[in-house]
């Protein structure tokens, strides 16, 4: 009810306004005590995946708090873990407004933030100061300005930065609104970058005494053998767990609407069939002891049941965050736990 009416409120706004109003909201009842009686957290059994024990098995996907600013507001609706960033070495602006669409006919979202960040050193000044016990990812990526062959140098920075303040770290190498960024994901750039992140993860073990399980994240748009590909790479390099999905390219299901045809990635129910198959290909192929965090179109509790059915270990949400509000958080949850 609450959100329902703040939703038509915001949806009246500039998507990009709506989107910082809502998490600042967010923070202003976390702060006065509110949040906890608006949206109650259900209980749940925890979930182990990666060697780290998740209170449940709902979590948000990475984008909508790239600073770490919003932590404990986040924490309080409820998530079993909060993915912050995409984070990148240094500060940047991202592409120029307008660059974030709301199609509510779709249920669907499509985005061309382009990292736009505060830099590393700002979100781990966030998370220091976070007081607040759920899993804490944090998805690292490059610089606008980082030549592609330069990448895994950016990433490396990420990764020692951010390894000490994390509980897991997400490589991300899927987002379409950094050029030449999803050419990470295949062939000899993907095992160099691999290579030399887990080389450098082997380092930061011995120097933190403490293992940090390292998760990387794929698009949607994928095909078979590229599935396969991944696969192997993933397990010839140890990777802890594989998140499926980013954002899509494909405009199937939003051709005729307005903003269908905005340049950035899609994201919310037009996504959702095509990021499951995702999970299905990449369970078949990788080893049982890998985890499959699943992302994509989830707007319901029975929609995170299909994920999980399909072999994802945890889920995340976004956009169904944004179209259904903070209950949906606790409706996962509850639907996950009636199945247990
Ligand atoms: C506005 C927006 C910004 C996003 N930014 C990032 C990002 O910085 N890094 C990332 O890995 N994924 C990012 N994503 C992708 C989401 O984390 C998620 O993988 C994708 O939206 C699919 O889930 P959904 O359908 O529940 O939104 C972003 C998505 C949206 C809608």
């Amino acid at each position: 009810m609450f959100y329902q009416l703040m939703r038509s409120l915001m949806f009246k706004l500039d998507a990009e306004k709506a989107h910082y109003l809502g998490l600042k909201s967010l923070n202003i009842l976390e702060m006065t005590g509110l949040l906890s009686l608006l949206y109650p957290k259900a209980k749940a059994s925890s979930v182990t995946v990666m060697g780290l024990k998740f209170p449940n098995a709902v979590g948000l996907a990475a984008g909508l708090d790239k600073n770490g600013d919003y932590i404990e507001a986040l924490a309080g609706i409820g998530f079993g873990f909060i993915e912050i960033g995409t984070v990148t070495p240094r500060p940047q602006e991202g592409n120029p407004k307008p660059r974030l669409f709301r199609l509510p006919e779709a249920q669907a979202i499509i985005n061309r933030m382009g990292f736009n960040n505060l830099g590393v050193e700002h979100l781990i000044e966030q998370v220091k100061i976070a007081q607040t016990d759920t899993i804490i990812g944090i998805n690292i990526g490059k610089n606008f300005d980082t030549p592609v062959e330069q990448a895994v140098e950016d990433y490396l920075i990420g990764l020692r930065k951010v390894y000490p303040h994390a509980d897991y770290v997400t490589i991300n190498i899927s987002s379409p609104n950094t050029p030449g960024l999803r050419t990470l994901q295949f062939g000899e750039s993907l095992n160099e970058l691999l290579a030399a992140l887990k080389a450098e993860q082997v380092k930061l073990q011995q120097q933190y005494q403490r293992y940090v399980p390292m998760a990387v994240k794929v698009a949607p748009d994928l095909t078979a053998e590229e599935v396969v590909e991944l696969a192997r790479s993933f397990t010839r390099f140890e990777i802890d767990a594989v998140i499926t999905t980013n954002t899509t390219m494909s405009r199937e299901g939003v051709e005729d609407l307005q903003y269908g045809d905005e340049a950035g990635g899609l994201s919310g129910r037009p996504v959702f069939e095509k990021s499951t198959e995702i999970v299905r290909q990449f369970r078949k192929e990788l080893p049982e002891y890998l985890p499959i965090i699943a992302a994509g179109g989830i707007m319901s509790g029975a929609d995170a049941m299909k994920k999980l059915d399909a072999g994802a270990s945890l889920v995340q949400i976004y956009s169904g965050l944004i179209y259904q509000g903070p209950k949906l958080v606790s409706e996962i949850v509850q639907t996950i736990e009636k199945r247990t």
